[in-house]
């Protein structure tokens, strides 16, 4: 590997709200409006709900931190930091590989998904989707994701878009889009939420969300559980340390990743709190699986006056919400490709997509013409998540935890925390670095060889 190439100029975010809401805009995205209600539904309702916060406060929220810190440290990509920062030899480094690949099995899955919300953006438009009749909203679903030629080219109009943002730089791209249409999303939610609690069976849809039933919990559900709070916090892979680089000196680290924890959390429970009722009220499937907010939404939106147009609305505001998740994770590939291999922005962001439009395919057609296609009995869609949710996030982050607690010591980190003493964050740093040298790394790795059936 050649030794670290800077950039003549660092872009960087350019104000505190600016972090926040580019954090917070990587953090929110499909994770809360698609997979959360979809593997809570699939995985017996609150009880995974309760593990899932377990999992984000006592191991996500003290990896973010970690993160964000190493990033913001280092400033620089993934690899290009744990150099810098480990003692000399020790492949430390090669957290920041693996969270290339994850980057990429990730976007090709998600980049799919987001096609779909392109999708229900006509869909909507059109008026055929909005039924709360089971039969309609699921046909209009099956058709779309069996169909090659659509599948395919929505997931390129996502990618040529997505690239067209990022070639803008991350200060104008990132920031101006998150920051003004994040509380728009917030308040629709909150509108189809009420919207749900008016329905027949609304104590139905919370009882599952919220009184849990223990005995739906297995050692493989603990550890979706896990992986997506890994997922949702876009942690694990480098992402959040991408971000951290951009991060100024001058903020508080723990309170940012706080923050973001908490908002995105509420996005979660909010989508679920409007499909539960739903899911209930007009017969869905709860373990509907992928499919669940695409044919459930519909229902809740054929409830309302004017459901029609904020339907519209809902899905252009998911896709936006899903572009600037989509951005934080091609911004791992693509600093990496810029800092480390000295290719231009425009050329990394192009590579990036070139590739992703071959390994993306394979999961657009995973239910047509690949849907015969499965590896150790999973077809690409479902392979690539559980590859990259469950196996190299949780990994990756039991190395920054080891290495944080380990290696790069308690002294740095507090330093890190509290601004270089400016900030009273002495007492926080100490319990951080507890968790992220002792507890963290144990507890992903009994779940990790659980879920797996290791022992
Ligand atoms: N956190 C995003 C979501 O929940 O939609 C997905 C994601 C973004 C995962 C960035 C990982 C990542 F690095």
């Amino acid at each position: 590997m050649s030794q670290q190439q800077t950039t003549a100029k660092r872009d960087g975010f350019s104000s505190g709200f600016g972090v926040l809401a580019a954090t917070l805009g990587s953090a929110v995205g499909l994770g809360n409006i698609w997979k959360f209600p979809y593997l809570t539904g699939a995985n017996g309702g609150a009880s995974f709900l309760l593990v899932y916060l377990l999992a984000t406060l006592l191991v996500a929220l003290p990896v973010m931190i970690a993160e964000i810190a190493l990033g913001r440290k280092a400033k620089a990509n993934p690899i290009s930091a744990l150099l810098a920062l480990a003692p000399a030899r020790q492949p430390w480094w090669l957290i920041g590989a693996a969270g290339m690949v994850a980057s990429f099995l990730i976007l090709s899955f998600y980049s799919e998904v987001v096609a779909w919300v392109f999708a229900y953006i006509l869909k909507a438009i059109s008026g055929s989707v909005l039924s709360s009749d089971r039969a309609v909203t699921e046909a209009a679903f099956g058709s779309l994701i069996s169909d090659p030629v659509q599948s395919l080219v929505w997931q390129w109009v996502v990618l040529a878009t997505m690239g067209g943002i990022l070639m803008l730089g991350v200060t104008k791209g990132i920031e101006a889009l998150t920051k003004k249409l994040m509380p728009l999303l917030f308040l629709l939610l909150v509108l189809l939420c009420a919207v749900s609690l008016s329905l027949d069976k609304a104590r139905e849809g919370l009882a599952f969300l919220f009184h849990p039933d223990f005995s739906k919990l297995t050692a493989a559900t603990v550890l979706t559980a896990l992986g997506l709070a890994f997922f949702k916090l876009s942690i694990g892979m480098g992402t959040m340390m991408t971000y951290g680089s951009y991060f100024r000196d001058d903020q508080d680290i723990p309170a940012t990743a706080f923050r973001v924890m908490s908002a995105d959390l509420c996005v979660s429970l909010l989508a679920g709190i409007a499909i539960f009722p739903a899911v209930f009220t007009f017969g869905f499937e709860p373990a509907a699986g992928p499919a669940l907010v695409f044919i459930t939404i519909p229902a809740v939106f054929s409830q309302i006056p004017m459901g029609q147009a904020l339907m519209v609305v809902f899905f252009v505001l998911t896709a936006i919400a899903a572009t600037g998740a989509t951005l934080s994770l091609m911004e791992v590939p693509v600093l990496i490709l810029q800092e480390r291999f000295g290719l231009s922005r425009r050329k990394a962001t192009a590579s990036t997509l070139g590739l992703l439009a071959l390994t993306g395919s394979t999961c657009a057609l995973t239910n047509s013409a690949l849907s015969g296609f499965t590896l150790f009995g999973l077809n690409m869609f479902d392979l690539f998540d559980f590859v990259s949710s469950n196996l190299i996030l949780p990994a990756g982050g039991i190395f920054i935890a080891l290495f944080v607690g380990w290696v790069w010591g308690f002294d740095q980190l507090r330093r890190a925390l509290s601004n270089e003493g400016r900030l009273n964050n002495g007492k926080l740093a100490g319990v951080v670095f507890f968790l992220l040298r002792y507890v963290s790394p144990l507890l992903i790795l009994l779940v990790m060889l659980k879920g797996l059936n290791l022992f």
